[in-house]
């Protein structure tokens, strides 16, 4: 089976080089000249654990091979899938379509002989159809199906996520297309992952609809995490006292600093324009992005507060920039709302983070200081903020961090210390909703 896969990102790399595991012959396609160049030379552009070996391992057996080229790529291919970002359009808010329907033109350019073109890229409802109509009319004789297969992998462990998914969803209303997707994933068979085919519309509408419910999860216990606060309760017994509920789920409850990533902000805001566009309401989505963003909003006020209500001239390590471990993603990280809004009040920020740090000097004029090391960073603090839960720091050598610092405030937006540990150590300790 042939497959190409227009977008070598986060979605697109990571797809490609699972497909070619699972035996297809893969060409991923990428506009970004330097990136394909890196990836030809056995580099990987992003921090994805265990991405680098799956990539070797698939373009050293010529499974797997990258270029620039779409038409001459397109060849022969079976499946065509279309993996571009869909970012948040500049002063609406809705989901950017330029890259996608810009990849379906230059498809329809190549097309030659049956191929079935797969959105897996997360669009707005009613895509799929449009991009249907933009091949047809730019090519009138192309034999083609458009299908709909939205994605599901989370950074960090999108490998696993790809390889041992709870589902796939396939929008899909051709036989033959519907043949040609199962087969591709047939490899799944053998865990008896479940493959859902809906029409198009609905797979569309499922990838916002899960996205968004995960973050209305995060939204309500960090809404719950205040009036734990208030009231001497703990969030994580409370959560876990929900969680067990079976039809709640343990999952996606854990209190923070507010959500971020390339994905559940933008695809929030989108779903709320798309409900608009159609005439109906998303009330549930538009608190769950307003108390995303008063939660950012609180913590700053409690980083003040654990300072003595002031962080004028004060030293603060920031452990973690990114919007989670064991990536380098920064795109809408809690940090890009929080550090600006610190430094603004006279903070001065030394930061660490393990894969982070690179791509956070293009976004972060903020931090005064970037540690090479935790204990660069903690050096002469007065307080230390952990903001993102990477491995390096949930085992910390507090009483050597503690003698490092200046002050003794710890302020753990991700709560993985006890505070009884802590105090233990002589820091004054803050978390959230504990
Ligand atoms: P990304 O920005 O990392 O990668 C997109 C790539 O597409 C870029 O390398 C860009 O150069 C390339 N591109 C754009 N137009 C092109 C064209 N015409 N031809 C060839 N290449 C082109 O994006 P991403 O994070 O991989 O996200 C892609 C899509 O997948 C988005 O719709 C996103 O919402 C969705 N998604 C992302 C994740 C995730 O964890 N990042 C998970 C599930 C779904
Ligand atoms: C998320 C979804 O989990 C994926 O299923 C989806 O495919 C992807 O978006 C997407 O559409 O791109 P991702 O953004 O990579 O994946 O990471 P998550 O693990 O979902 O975390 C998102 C944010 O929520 C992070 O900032 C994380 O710290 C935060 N979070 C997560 C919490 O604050 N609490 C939780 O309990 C879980």
């Amino acid at each position: 089976m042939q497959v190409v896969m227009i977008g070598a990102g986060y979605v697109g790399l990571v797809s490609g080089a699972c497909f070619a595991e699972f035996g297809a012959l893969v060409c991923c396609v990428d506009k970004d000249a330097e990136k394909i160049a890196a990836l030809q030379r056995g580099s990987i552009p992003i921090y994805e654990p265990g991405l680098d070996e799956l990539v070797e391992r698939n373009a050293s057996a010529g499974r797997l091979t990258f270029s620039t080229d779409l038409a001459h790529a397109i060849g022969t291919a079976d499946l065509v899938f279309i993996a571009v970002g869909t970012p948040t359009r500049r002063g609406d808010g809705y989901a950017d379509l330029k890259y996608v329907y810009a990849a379906a033109e230059e498809v329809a350019a190549h097309l030659c002989g049956y191929t079935v073109i797969v959105d897996k890229s997360t669009v707005p409802v009613g895509t799929a159809r449009e991009v249907q109509r933009v091949i047809h009319k730019a090519n009138p004789d192309a034999e083609f199906d458009v299908a709909s297969n939205p994605e599901f992998l989370r950074e960090g462990s999108a490998i696993s996520d790809f390889m041992r998914p709870d589902r796939v969803i396939l929008g899909v209303e051709s036989p033959r297309a519907e043949a040609l997707l199962r087969e591709l994933y047939r490899p799944l068979n053998l865990i008896e992952a479940p493959i859902l085919v809906t029409n198009l519309e609905s797979a569309e509408i499922t990838k916002y609809a899960a996205n968004a419910f995960l973050a209305t999860k995060i939204s309500f216990i960090n809404e719950i995490s205040q009036l734990c606060e208030k009231t001497g309760a703990d969030v994580h017994a409370v959560a876990r006292g929900m969680g067990l509920d079976g039809r709640i789920g343990r999952k996606f409850l854990h209190a923070g600093p507010g959500y971020g990533g390339s994905c559940f902000p933008k695809d929030t805001v989108a779903l709320i324009r798309m409900a608009q566009e159609h005439g109906v309401s998303s009330r549930i989505v538009e608190s769950v992005v307003e108390v995303n963003a008063s939660q950012k909003a609180r913590m700053v006020s409690k980083i003040r507060d654990a300072l003595g209500g002031s962080v004028a001239d004060k030293t603060i390590a920031i452990l973690g920039l990114t919007f989670k471990p064991e990536t380098d993603d920064m795109r809408e990280a809690p940090s890009l709302a929080i550090l600006p809004a610190l430094a603004d009040r006279g903070a001065l920020l030394r930061a660490h983070d393990p894969a982070g740090m690179e791509e956070a000097r293009h976004h972060l004029p903020a931090i005064t200081h970037y540690a090479t090391s935790i204990d660069e960073a903690v050096s002469g603090a007065d307080a230390v903020v952990l903001m993102t839960e990477w491995n390096q720091y949930r085992g910390l050598d507090l009483a050597h961090i503690r003698s490092q610092m200046n002050g003794n405030v710890f302020v753990d937006l991700r709560n993985v210390y006890e505070r009884s540990l802590m105090e233990r150590h002589g820091f004054s300790y803050t978390c959230v909703g504990r």
